[in-house]
């Protein structure tokens, strides 16, 4: 028995070249989906003040972005509403308005003729008095008349010529009812990207702020969204997603939950995302801002993190910096 000699795992670090011939993970535009905030308005910005850089945009300007998202090779965009305070109700009905400001802004960058993959929510809050995912009676969350609404918005949405569709609600049964809603309206090419494993997360602050939801909630969202506790739960979930029509799951927020990343791919191979969420992006860039760490680095890094733990591809507000940044 002759004794090995000891592994030089330093030979494959020595140059750029051989590091690069034995990098595992890759990461690339490709792999990114760019969330963007609309809002009302005629080429009009606001800065989100808790998340730096991020604007919201009118929808002449959502074009322009969605746009600039096609030059830069990423493949999706997801919007999100900034919806009046007026506009909010109990039951709210501004969800499945076929021309509320999420739709109109789809239909606009549809007839752009730009070519991008356009993503909605399907969840409540931005149109609910309280600011819940779901219809609140009598101070509880009803789950099968949330889902309800949930259809009518998902409809609306596809009609209006989104691409993927994502109920990030966690109601119980919506995938099954929207994907069921979907084939009987002729909507069979519609993609469901299922916020399958969402959880009662600290880190949604600043996005709360940026669709004017924070000074709407009552309470928590803790009796839908998932226990931070939890992982066995997750797998559950994504496979309960999946059998009901999902065609690709997301796990949310991203950082924290790696594991989770990690599980969901292994256990099930399907297309899987993970969202570098407001609060994930907030940290980086006020730690960037002081100098405290290199900002650039660390969002690349971040994203890295997400491919090598199984993610297909991330959504973060750091997509077009970081497409530009790989695009050289
Ligand atoms: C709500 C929704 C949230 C996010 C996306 N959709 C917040 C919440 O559940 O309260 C968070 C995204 C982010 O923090 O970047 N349906």
């Amino acid at each position: 028995m002759t004794r090995a000699l000891p592994t030089r795992f330093r030979r494959l670090k020595t140059t750029p070249a051989i590091r690069a011939l034995v990098q595992e993970t890759v990461l690339s535009p490709s792999d990114l989906i760019w969330p963007m905030f609309v809002m009302e308005g005629e080429n009009a910005r606001t800065q989100v003040p808790s998340m730096p850089g991020v604007e919201r945009l009118s929808v002449d300007l959502i074009v322009e972005a969605a746009r600039k998202a096609e030059a830069l090779s990423i493949p999706a965009i997801c919007l999100f509403p900034y919806t009046d305070t007026a506009l909010k109700t109990q039951g709210c009905e501004e969800a499945w308005n076929p021309d509320n400001l999420s739709n109109r802004a789809t239909r606009a960058i549809r007839d752009a003729g730009v070519n991008v993959a356009i993503m909605t929510d399907v969840a409540l809050d931005p149109y609910n008095i309280n600011g819940h995912d779901g219809i609140v009676r009598d101070g509880v969350i009803v789950n099968d008349e949330s889902v309800e609404a949930l259809v009518k918005m998902a409809l609306a949405q596809a009609e209006a010529g989104a691409d993927i569709l994502g109920p990030s609600d966690m109601m119980d049964g919506r995938i099954g009812a929207i994907r069921t809603e979907l084939e009987a309206q002729g909507f069979t090419d519609t993609a469901i990207l299922s916020y399958a494993a969402k959880y009662a997360s600290a880190y949604y602050g600043p996005f709360r702020d940026a669709v004017g939801a924070s000074g709407a909630l009552t309470g928590d969202k803790k009796t839908y969204q998932m226990n931070p506790a939890n992982a066995d739960e997750a797998l559950r979930l994504v496979a309960r997603d999946l059998d009901e029509g999902a065609d690709m799951v997301m796990v949310k927020p991203g950082q924290p939950y790696l594991d989770i990343c990690r599980a969901v791919k292994d256990g099930l191979g399907a297309p899987s995302f993970a969202y570098q969420v407001s609060g994930e992006f907030a940290m980086i860039v006020a730690a960037g801002q002081q100098g405290w760490i290199d900002e650039e680095a660390c969002i690349l890094e971040s994203l890295m993190g997400f491919k090598r733990a199984g993610c297909d591809g991330v959504l973060t507000y750091f997509a077009p910096r970081v497409a530009a940044l790989l695009n050289g």
